[in-house]
């Protein structure tokens, strides 16, 4: 294989893979549509397929943070898919806010995206504080 073939196959293999064992773990819808989303999703570009997410999260309006979580985060945490710190284990977000100097530290993060970790964890009409309390709700980090 010559090199420019190499260069792009490997990005491509990748996603592929990504997104088999994105969907292989749920047979959720929310999976599905979140699947796309985490591929191409880059902050302050335009998004396609983010409009949906944001249609599945209703235009604005109060969220609270079971809210956010079941149609956001879960998807991911709720397994501890792709390496994500599992729901209720405080121990391992803890370990993480540790390292990134507390809670505000891995909100950052979150808010940014870190490895498969899309940006706002796809909740793209998510203030900073709701991804905070869902945050705190997830990881029992106060
Ligand atoms: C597509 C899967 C996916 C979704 C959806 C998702 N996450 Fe994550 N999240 C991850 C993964 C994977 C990691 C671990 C990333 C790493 O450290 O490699 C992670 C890590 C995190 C971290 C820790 C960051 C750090 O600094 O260590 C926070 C906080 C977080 N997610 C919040 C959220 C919130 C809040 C939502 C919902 C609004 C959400 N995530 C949705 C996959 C996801």
């Amino acid at each position: 294989m010559n090199l420019i073939m190499k260069m792009l196959a490997a990005p491509a293999t990748v996603l592929a893979l990504w997104a088999v064992s994105a969907q292989a773990a749920t047979t959720d819808d929310i999976a599905k549509r979140l699947a796309p989303v985490g591929q191409v999703c880059v902050q302050g570009q335009e998004c396609k397929g983010m409009e949906v997410a944001v249609a599945a999260g209703g235009a604005g309006g109060a969220k609270t943070p079971k809210d956010v979580i079941a149609k956001h985060c879960n998807a991911c945490h709720g397994t501890g898919l792709l390496g994500a710190p599992k729901i209720g284990d405080t121990a391992a977000w803890k370990e993480r806010a540790d390292h990134q100097g507390g809670l505000d530290g891995i909100l950052a993060k979150a808010i940014t995206g870190i490895n498969a970790m899309p940006p706002k964890g796809t909740c793209a009409d998510c203030s900073d504080e709701d991804l905070k309390a869902a945050i705190q709700e997830m990881s029992g980090l106060k």
